[in-house]
């Protein structure tokens, strides 16, 4: 996960300590996504990193979702969050929320691809702005998505 974070080109890089510490405590609100054809080999190619909002348990967070850069555009990320989506909506969440850079262009559309399919609103406002942050960063724009219907 630290390697795919690292090499993604977007987002910004976590320590290496983090990302075991989060499989250990949060693995429930995250996924990874593996290599399963004819090499069968486990690659991991994917993951998505998320929790419950400690003061809204009915929202899911994603903190953040990546894709190997040669595993893209095969609906790798749509199929995490769809399968991550079932999981909580089953466990009680209805509101999916995640921040994505106003540039992102690939990010945004799977977050509207997710709330399409699921015929729920999605909401965009800033969520933090970009003086929040050291150096250059752009601003956090934050993606609501809901109520998510149960199915
Ligand atoms: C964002 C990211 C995870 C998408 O992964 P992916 O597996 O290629 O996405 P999918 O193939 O599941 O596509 C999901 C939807 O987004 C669209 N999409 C994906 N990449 C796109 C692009 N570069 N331009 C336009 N649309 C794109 C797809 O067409 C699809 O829409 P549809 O369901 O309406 O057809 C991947 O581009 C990535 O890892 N980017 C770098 C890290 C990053 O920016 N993470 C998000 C930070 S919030």
């Amino acid at each position: 996960m630290w390697r795919i974070a690292r090499d993604s080109g977007e987002l910004d890089l976590n320590s290496p300590y983090s990302y075991v510490m989060w499989c250990r405590d949060f693995s429930a609100t995250s996924v990874v996504a593996r290599v399963t054809d004819v090499r069968a080999d486990g690659t991991p190619v994917g993951f998505v990193t998320g929790f419950r909002r400690p003061q809204a348990p009915d929202t899911f967070f994603v903190w953040q979702v990546a894709v190997d850069e040669a595993a893209r555009g095969r609906g790798v990320a749509r199929r995490m969050l769809d399968h991550l989506g079932d999981r909580l909506i089953a466990d009680g969440c209805r509101f999916l929320e995640a921040t994505v850079t106003p540039d992102n262009v690939a990010s945004e559309r799977l977050f509207r691809s997710f709330a399409v399919s699921r015929g729920a609103a999605l909401e965009r406002s800033e969520l933090f702005g970009a003086e929040q942050f050291p150096g250059d960063h752009e601003p956090e724009m934050l993606f609501r998505i809901g109520p998510l219907p149960a199915h």
